[in-house]
């Protein structure tokens, strides 16, 4: 596989087969993906892996946590604006679409939501911290790793999800994981085989054309 392919193939998985995942794979993936670049080579990441027994007990840690916390940053900055606010929400449109969860079904959208707090059934997953002095290029920083990752485990034959979501439950989270008071949780990675059969995993989400977001000086 080669990197075109795997950026083209690489999508948000959001329903995952059982097959297991070695501890062995995930530490080949994260020394590879390692090699991201940085500002600086700071190197930002803090990653804790959750896999096999740990990911049964984190299970059973959230389901006695509060389902929804106050998050740990704001996703997006407050009244999104086009064509901002249009990629977002037609991205959930054509989400929740391919699970027949209508407009006004506020409990089925409810419910796909409460899908991230189990990693929609991923067998393995990790979180990404950030030391919170952090600012925004070592922010940036973690994307680069966590797309790195993405594409190597597209390469390994494994589908991922990133999870913005886990944010709000970030306590209950650090707790878990014993992450110490001055990281921050930016977001969990889902891991695992993609279910083929899964309506939810056929959604291909769209992109703007070029001459949207480039301009040739
Ligand atoms: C940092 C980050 C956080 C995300 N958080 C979530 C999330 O919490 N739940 C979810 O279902 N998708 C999440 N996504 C997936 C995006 O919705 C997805 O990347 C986007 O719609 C583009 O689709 P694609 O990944 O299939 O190409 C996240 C993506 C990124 C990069």
């Amino acid at each position: 596989m080669d990197v075109s392919e795997a950026v083209a193939i690489r999508k948000s998985v959001r329903a995952f087969l059982d097959d297991p995942v070695s501890d062995e794979i995930l530490a080949e993936l994260l020394t590879k993906a390692s090699r991201a670049p940085s500002g600086g080579n700071v190197q930002p990441w803090k990653i804790y892996v959750v896999n096999g027994e740990s990911l049964t007990n984190l299970r059973a840690h959230l389901a006695a946590s509060p389902p929804v916390e106050e998050p740990g940053y704001e996703i997006y900055p407050p009244k999104l604006w086009d064509p901002y606010r249009t990629n977002r929400y037609e991205l959930g449109e054509a989400m929740y679409a391919t699970i027949g969860v209508g407009r006004d079904d506020t409990a089925g959208r409810m419910e796909q939501f409460a899908r991230n707090g189990d990693f929609f059934g991923a067998p393995a997953a990790f979180f990404c911290y950030i030391d919170k002095k952090m600012g925004k290029p070592q922010w940036s920083d973690l994307g680069m790793f966590l797309q790195t990752f993405m594409l190597l485990a597209e390469e390994a034959g494994l589908q991922t999800c990133p999870q913005e979501y886990w944010t709000v439950r970030q306590n209950a989270v650090g707790e878990f994981v014993g992450a110490p008071e001055e990281e921050l949780l930016f977001c969990g990675m889902a891991i695992g085989k993609a279910d083929p059969d899964a309506p939810i995993n056929t959604l291909e989400s769209k992109r703007q054309p070029l001459e949207e977001f480039c301009t040739f000086v």
